[in-house]
């Protein structure tokens, strides 16, 4: 049975539309990761967005719980049903049905599509919900229904967020397969499996932890996928089902040991952390020392633990990537494309790690000597900030041994080191809670942008907010605030594009920014602004030109790469502005000349090409299904811009040329890396293009002119090869020092003239098994002596200061070594014969 396509046709059947998953990475600052299927709804939820039509949805939303409130990493291996990637099915009421429905409908899944026999089916309900109790009383014995309290039965998405009481369904898998003390309803054993939780969305929670009533109360509901499946294929543990199976045997290949349920922890793991792995590449994450993509460094290096405990010590996970693929892509089909590129990322994140895991692993075990109970926090940190072991790495090392680690200590350290490495980040989330933006939401609805057509118009002043975005009701000359206007053509910042600059009546547009898809402009009034003014609004054109050029050109930028390096290609960030711009992709090694000289040459072409721009709107499903490029990490409206050039089509909401010949002429100027996996270039076009050529053609005429040459290069390779004759000339210099042979020892008393005196004595004490060496050397009018003596009686230092004060100066230093300085340059000769005397009579004696 397919049960992803079953419950969906079964929700369709039920009025429901058929919502494909959306990103792991929300676009929600509040949240790591998707953890349940309602996420993608949440501000409909909250009513901040307007409610579909019809408004119930149905999904199979693809999840990760790892990091975050929902945090399962270290269960999964050790236990039947964690994951740290897993699939939700859910059906969504937005102020649709309510508990009645949701329970009905849930039971007639359960029972008439998956048929489970209703003897084995339990339900639970929150304390305070009479009325789900009465509901389930409909279609189950009293005696079946639990009453539970927050603990088990109130759920929300995170520590902010729409939340309720909810009510779950459990599948008994039969008392003669579970033996522990915890299996009862409500007890923490095996045998009674929770399949499907209802949520009866009711408040949202704030940030300070306030619960207040939803616009509608809503349905929020999530039946996990594997434990269906599990149950469906009578198999005990998650882990058991063709879904993870045929990863273990993969596994097993690897290895070359066979998987055994209790001994077999580490299959679990890797099996479990090559999916979400693939899952989060796929999608355009990538490893990184922070954030999202340190949560993903965490998953991919235990399971690399777990395979070296295996015996797996060179890479293996990048194998496992096709399998994943094999079984995932016919629902998630983008993972095909993006496959190869998996690969060459988690390899090299192999590589990056195992090249430090064996040293790591000794120090580990070095300190486990010293540990009785608690291992010390400061190796902890070690290994996580040299070896880069994360935390529950470690953590996860321990327990096997019945262990811990001091954890307060690791946080202290690891605070300490933030503090040193504080950036100057500051958080912008406060602003939409704290702003007057739903009273203008609830009062004007979302206002429109026009300035895709035209970049001058009239406009009326709805609202006028203040610098802080509190409500008012005009801005006095002199003073900064944000004013809402019903049709506005001023572009603000989004989808990487910078806001446009321009006037309102005779003040300055100073940022135009969204909140809650309100478009805002900050202005600094040079008149009084006040709401029902009717005003001029006019668009700073050549500036918007410029910023269309720059956004055009990244489109043709974005196909060009994917032509030439592959389909693995996406867009991890982008920014446009008026000067240049800037595209973030998933690639995993630098570019070479010859392939950016390419990439150059494909945009120019096609901007050459003078292809229209065509800009259509369409259904979201209409235009992916035309190939046109989404993003990912992008939530869509229902209805979506999409802009053709040429060959390249994407969805987007920037602003663009007419035709591409309005780009001139395009060229990369840096290419550069930005986190494992993702590289980055910048590259100008139009008039920022000729000012950076000119820029260059002018360095060239001053060098032409430096170099007095018709032929830059010819010139440079003159002037090389001058400096390497010079070279040369000085390196032979030293070694035509003459040596005398005085009973066997070498003597070399005498002036160096363009030489290196240091080189040239280290030099000789190199070459001969006994020397005395002792050179002057003249500059600006300053004699410096240096002598060395190897296996003599003779003393450097004696010397140098016999022969300085001969020229009326002084030195010092060692037996073997020592420098000096003379200042009568007209004694030097005189001087040195002495010294050279000296020499030799000491050794004859
Ligand atoms: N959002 C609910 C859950 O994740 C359905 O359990």
């Amino acid at each position: 049975m397919d049960v992803r396509k079953e419950f969906l046709e079964f929700f369709k059947s039920k009025g429901h539309t058929v919502t494909p998953s959306s990103a792991l990475v929300p676009d929600d600052e509040s949240l790591l990761f998707t953890n349940a299927g309602m996420v993608p709804f949440k501000r409909i939820f909250t009513g901040d967005e307007p409610r579909p039509n019809p408004p119930r949805k149905t999904s199979c939303q693809t999840c990760i719980r790892a990091g975050g409130k929902h945090n399962d990493l270290d269960n999964v291996g050790y236990t039947a049903r964690h994951h740290t990637f897993f699939e939700m099915l859910g059906n969504f009421s937005f102020g649709d049905y309510f508990k009645k429905e949701a329970i009905a409908y849930a039971w007639e899944f359960v029972t008439e599509v998956l048929k489970l026999p209703k003897d084995r089916l339990y339900v639970t309900v929150h304390t305070s919900d009479e009325e789900a109790y009465k509901l389930w009383q409909e279609h189950i014995q009293k005696d079946r229904i639990y009453k539970f309290g927050d603990k088990d039965n109130f759920w929300q998405m995170g520590d902010t967020g729409p939340c309720g009481p909810c009510s779950e369904i459990f599948y008994d898998q039969g008392e003669e397969h579970f033996n522990s003390d915890e299996d009862y309803m409500g007890g923490d054993g095996d045998r009674f499996l929770e399949i499907w939780n209802l949520v009866f969305m009711q408040y949202e929670r704030s940030s300070d932890g306030k619960l207040s009533p939803l616009p509608k109360p809503s349905i929020d509901t999530g039946m996990g996928l594997e434990r269906v499946v599990a149950i469906k294929e009578g198999k005990f543990s998650n882990f058991d089902t063709s879904l993870f199976m045929p990863l273990i045997k993969e596994i097993e290949k690897l290895c070359k040991k066979t998987y055994e349920y209790e001994s077999g922890a580490s299959y679990r793991v890797i099996a479990d952390h090559i999916r979400s792995s693939v899952f989060l590449l796929a999608q355009g994450l990538s490893f990184d020392k922070e954030g999202r993509g340190y949560v993903l460094r965490r998953i991919l290096r235990r399971a690399l633990r777990h395979g070296y405990l295996l015996g797996l010590k060179e890479p293996f996970m990048y194998k496992l990537v096709d399998k994943v693929c094999d079984l995932m892509s016919e629902h998630y089909t983008y993972l095909n494309e993006k496959k190869e590129n998996v690969k060459e990322q988690i390899l090299l994140e192999e590589e990056r790690f195992l090249s430090t895991i064996e040293n790591g692993l000794e120090i580990f075990n070095e300190e486990l000597k010293n540990t009785k109970e608690v291992f010390s926090g400061e190796v902890a940190f070690k290994l996580y900030d040299t070896y880069g072991f994360p935390l529950d790495l470690t953590t996860d090392m321990l327990r096997e041994l019945n262990l811990k680690v001091d954890e307060n200590k690791f946080d202290e350290l690891m605070n300490e080191q933030k503090n040193r490495a504080k950036a100057s980040w500051k958080g912008s989330g406060d602003k939409v809670a704290s702003g007057d933006f739903k009273i203008l939401l609830e009062e004007f609805g979302v206002n429109s942008f026009v300035g895709y057509e035209y970049l001058e118009n009239k406009s009326k002043v709805l609202a006028v907010l203040d610098e802080n975005f509190k409500k008012n009701t005009a801005l006095k000359k002199g003073e900064k605030g944000w004013i809402m206007l019903d049709k506005t053509p001023f572009y603000a910042t989004s989808g990487g594009q910078i806001a446009d600059s321009g006037e309102l009546g005779n003040s300055k547009i100073l940022d135009v920014a969204k909140f809650l898809d309100i478009n805002l402009c900050l202005v600094l009034a040079n008149e009084e602004i006040k709401t029902n003014d009717e005003l001029f609004a006019k668009v700073d054109k050549e500036k918007r030109m410029q910023i269309a050029r720059h956004h055009s050109a990244t489109h043709l930028l974005h196909y060009a790469l994917r032509k030439i390096l592959g389909p693995h290609i996406a867009q991890a960030g982008s920014l446009v502005e008026e000067n240049k711009l800037r595209f973030d992709f998933t690639h995993s090694k630098a570019l070479s000349e010859a392939e950016l000289t390419k990439i150059e040459e494909l945009v120019n072409s096609l901007i050459i090409k003078a292809d229209e721009a065509v800009l259509e709107t369409m259904p979201l499903q209409k235009a992916k299904d035309s190939g046109a490029i989404a993003l990912f990490s992008e939530k869509y409206q229902d209805n979506v811009r999409v802009l053709t050039l040429g060959d390249s089509k994407e969805l987007c909401g920037g602003t663009h040329v007419k035709n591409t010949s309005e780009i001139g002429s395009f060229y990369i100027v840096k290419e550069s890396g930005v986190s494992a996996g993702v590289r980055r270039i910048e590259a100008v076009v139009s008039k920022a293009a000729l000012k950076y050529a000119k820029h260059f053609i002018n360095e060239s005429m001053l060098l032409k002119t430096e170099l007095k040459t018709n032929d830059n290069l010819l010139g440079v390779k003159k002037l090389k090869d001058e400096i390497n004759k010079l070279k040369n000339e000085l390196r032979n210099n030293s070694t035509n020092l003459e040596f005398k042979d005085v009973k066997g020892i070498k003597i070399c008393v005498c002036e160096l003239k363009n030489s290196d005196i240091k080189a040239a004595i280290d030099e000789a004490k190199n070459k001969f098994e006994s020397v005395v060496v002792l050179l002057a050397q003249v500059k600006d009018d300053k004699i410096s002596f240096a002598c060395a003596c190897k296996n003599t009686k003779l003393k450097a230092v004696d010397l140098v200061k016999y022969v300085a004060t001969l020229t009326g100066g002084n030195g010092g230093g060692k037996d073997d070594f020592a420098t000096a300085g003379g200042k009568d340059v007209k004694k030097l000769d005189e001087a040195l014969k002495k010294a050279y005397e000296k020499i030799q009579e000491a050794l004859v004696e």
